[in-house]
């Protein structure tokens, strides 16, 4: 395996930090909200095989700009970034939660670049009205209080929280990390961000007429994005596979890793 490497590139208005490292089939990791390339640490073995490319998307991070306005955004200046690193074929697409939504647009909106799909704790629907007026009260509040408040209404809700799960090796530093990740973004990039999720379309029908192959990755403990949504997207992708992950929750590749690598090399092998 080379050794991973950093790099800010220029992509449209913005400049990304992107980690790379490996060679082969490309593999695009987009991490969820609040947070950075830094939850795909766990990943890095899956380097002996692929070329992976781990960005801060924008704002987040070492990314400047001011945060996303749309998802649409994020997944352009996905692509934008896959052409400034020469990739020119097509990649593997996988985000989680947040990530999940940009992958579903650079696959609706760039369906020549994507080889495969991997949705990790994501949905295809869009906000209910509650959530979306919760993000609105969110963003107001850390404009007054920080982002320690978005880690505390946020972290207990990412984990799994069976005592099973509680008791499992490196919690704590799992929980620490999300904790100083979650701190570190900009308070303008966290609000920004708010407003993007809620506005985003329902991708369903854009899912019903996906041409790649989709690996579903859920924790069986996720509370934001339950195993039913991720059954839902079974249904709806014509060519999808589905693994609920025990005493996972919301961050499944943090929280399962090694059964997170061995379900993305096993899917790549059979596609
Ligand atoms: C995430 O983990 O990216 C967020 O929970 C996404 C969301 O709030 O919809």
């Amino acid at each position: 395996m080379t050794s991973p490497a950093t790099h800010h590139v220029a992509v449209r208005d913005t400049r990304i930090a992107v980690h790379t490292a490996g060679s082969g089939l490309p593999l695009l990791l987009l991490h969820g909200f609040p947070l950075d390339h830094g939850m795909w640490a766990r990943q890095e073995p899956l380097a002996e095989q692929l070329r992976l490319i781990v960005p801060d998307q924008r704002g987040f991070g070492g990314s400047t700009g001011p945060g996303p306005e749309s998802i649409e955004q994020l997944a352009d200046d996905a692509v934008a970034l896959l052409d400034a690193l020469h990739v020119a074929g097509p990649a593997v697409i996988c985000g989680l939660s947040m990530g999940g939504y940009v992958a579903q647009h650079v696959a609706a909106r760039h369906p020549d670049r994507i080889a495969a799909l991997i949705l990790v704790d994501t949905r295809l629907e869009a906000d209910t009205p509650e959530v979306r007026s919760g993000r609105v009260d969110l963003a107001a509040k850390v404009g007054r209080l920080g982002q320690g408040l978005v880690a505390d209404a946020m972290i207990p809700r990412l984990l799994a929280a069976s005592p099973e799960a509680r008791a499992a090796a490196g919690r704590s530093e799992i929980e620490a990390e999300l904790r100083r990740t979650i701190v570190s973004q900009p308070v303008t990039t966290i609000q920004t961000a708010l407003a993007a999720l809620g506005a985003r379309p329902d991708m369903t029908d854009a899912m019903r007429r996906l041409r790649v192959p989709a690996l579903l990755v859920v924790g069986a403990e996720d509370e934001l994005t339950p195993p039913a949504c991720m059954e839902q997207a079974e249904r709806v992708i014509p060519d999808a596979r589905l693994l609920i992950v025990p005493r996972a929750g919301h961050m499944t590749p943090l929280e399962a890793p090694g059964v997170f690598n061995s379900a993305v090399l096993e899917f790549l092998r059979d596609s």
